[in-house]
């Protein structure tokens, strides 16, 4: 994808970001697909447990209720932290569906689990990533997404959206096919930040993509128009 923006004279075309849903709430799931524009979901641990889901077995069984709503990645988080439950959860994961990504904190244990899932054909999202130095771990272990934290970094008084443009730039220059997911967004200017910062994919709660569609001028358009039509027709 870099690569075509690299070369876009005649590529740009194939080169868009990807929508993905922050979130495990099925309703909120259903209602971006019904917008026509939902390419994936992310899930982490917290997401899942304020929907009331606990259990493994009510975990999984959530995760193959979302794989089925959408035809796009899903990321799935595993819980242990050490490298042979991290392997043992993932392997479980990735048989709930051909959707599921599996996700990976950004640790020792968990870079090894990823370079092992690469060699397993085995898609990864790292996630709790905060720096360059870590994005690169992720690319050269194999991860399918790198996920950097924006809005976290912001909420202490840095610059998330910079991480981006690290990210993209290291990338780029070094040919990684790792995809940027930008996540951790809080708004719609971080969207539209992070498409500018060259993003693949970002993954967002709905309020933030439903906060897109808003421009006061759209909605006094809109009224104008309509009043407009109702005087012709009186
Ligand atoms: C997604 O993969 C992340 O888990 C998520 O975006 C974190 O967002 P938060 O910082 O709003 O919890």
């Amino acid at each position: 994808m870099r690569w075509a923006l690299t070369f876009s004279n005649d590529l740009t075309t194939q080169y868009f970001m990807k929508f993905f849903i922050d979130t495990a709430n099925l309703a909120q799931i259903a209602e971006a697909k019904e917008l026509g524009i939902l390419d994936g979901v992310t899930t982490n641990p917290s997401l899942m447990a304020k929907e009331g889901i606990t259990g493994k077995s009510n975990i999984y069984k959530h995760y193959k209720k979302i794989c089925d709503l959408v035809e796009g990645d899903v990321s799935a988080e595993v819980i242990s932290t050490d490298y042979n439950g991290m392997i043992k959860e993932g392997k479980e994961l990735a048989m709930i569906a051909e959707n599921i990504i599996v996700k990976v904190p950004m640790i020792k244990d968990g870079v090894k689990a990823i370079s092992s899932f690469t060699e397993m054909e085995i898609s990864t999202n790292c996630t709790l990533v905060f720096s360059a130095g870590q994005a690169i771990l992720a690319a050269k272990a194999g991860a399918t997404y790198v996920s950097p934290f924006i809005g976290r970094i912001d909420d202490i008084n840095w610059t998330g959206m910079q991480l981006i443009t690290d990210i993209f730039e290291v990338y780029s220059m070094q040919g990684f096919d790792t995809e940027i997911l930008a996540a951790s967004i809080r708004n719609g200017l971080h969207i539209v930040d992070a498409a500018k910062a060259g993003a693949d994919v970002v993954t967002c709660p709905l309020d933030a993509i439903l906060s897109l569609l808003k421009h006061p001028l759209t909605d006094l358009g809109l009224q104008k128009f309509l009043e407009d039509h109702a005087k012709a027709a009186k």
